[in-house]
């Protein structure tokens, strides 16, 4: 077959991309692809008359953030009757915005952190609720722009923030305890994963560099929380229709009596991170399956 791994593009995330596809593609070609690389960029024509050029019989999807994971890209593909990796133009629309994400979370009885979307000149006027916050784009991924608001900070600390998001921000109550993620590969949990930065919360730089982060896989959690991370997770895939591989985040508060009714589901991402340090091939690596194996498992579930 020939794929064509799509990446870099326009988001935020432009350049994890580039690495998450940079793997995909040598993975690929391990795996007996015949791949070809092309960077989403700025001229829509030009990806389309590349496409065209290349005729891949699957687009392998490395794109993360706006155009790449939030449908549109989807829905270009669609109308080219190219298939691709990951979820469809629907799921990634919905997973991209997280307070959309969130109602058919709630609907499917999953547990989330208490939120709202309000205006930045809302959050601007005074806290909107009791600290600690968190204040955060509702359609940002690898928590660029992730600002958490805790007792003892400015008065008004969303006024010092560099804010090139938008209008509207997604505010959060702030769950203590620790960070979990786990990955959903075609209805099924792949392992718990937990994050323990070094220091900080698992923020962008603490997720792209090696060493700022310790990895615990499996989880060391109590056997019913790991299952209810499992569940919710796969729940929570087919509750936005996702497809292939996805991975959903987590936080679990044990700093109070723990257990499963203090596992909070933050986010479903549709196109998970594949760099180096990324968690879902190291998830799929922890069940025995390579990353040529992970990505052809993908490749040949590819639709349109
Ligand atoms: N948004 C990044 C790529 C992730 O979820 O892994
Ligand atoms: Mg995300």
């Amino acid at each position: 077959k020939r794929v064509t791994v799509l990446m870099g593009g326009l988001s935020a995330e432009r350049e994890v991309s580039l690495a998450s596809g940079a793997n995909c593609a040598s993975a690929l070609k391990e795996a007996g692809y015949a791949v070809e690389t092309l960077d989403a960029g700025t001229d829509l024509g030009h990806l389309i008359a590349q496409l065209q050029q290349q005729k891949p019989d699957v687009v392998f999807n490395a794109l993360h953030g706006r155009y790449g994971e939030d449908g549109n890209i989807q829905g270009v593909l669609n109308l080219l009757k190219i298939p691709y990796t990951h979820s469809g133009l629907m799921a990634s629309s919905i997973a991209m915005d997280k307070t959309m994400a969130k109602r058919l979370f709630t609907d499917a009885g999953l547990r989330v952190p208490e939120g709202k979307l309000l205006s930045r000149a809302e959050v601007m006027a005074g806290d909107p609720m009791p600290r600690p916050y968190v204040v955060k784009p509702y359609n940002e991924g690898s928590s660029v722009g992730v600002n958490i608001i805790r007792p003892g900070d400015n008065a008004k600390p969303f006024a010092g923030i560099d804010w090139p998001y938008g209008e509207f921000v997604l505010v959060e109550r702030f769950i203590p305890g620790r960070e979990l993620t786990c990955g959903i590969m075609g209805d099924e949990a792949m392992a718990v994963t937990e994050l323990r930065p070094k220091s900080g919360f698992y923020d962008y730089a603490n997720k792209y560099t090696e060493g700022f982060t310790e990895h615990l896989i499996p989880a060391p959690l109590p056997a019913d929380v790991y299952a209810e991370c499992q569940r919710m997770a796969v729940a929570a895939y087919k509750a936005v229709g996702c497809r292939g591989v996805a991975r959903c985040d987590f936080r679990y508060d044990d700093t109070g009596t723990g257990g499963v009714g203090e596992v909070y589901l933050l986010e479903i991402n549709t196109q998970p991170g594949f760099t180096a340090l990324s968690l879902v091939p190291e998830m799929a690596r922890h069940a025995g399956i390579p990353y040529p194996k992970l990505v052809s498992w993908m490749v040949e579930r590819a639709q349109c």
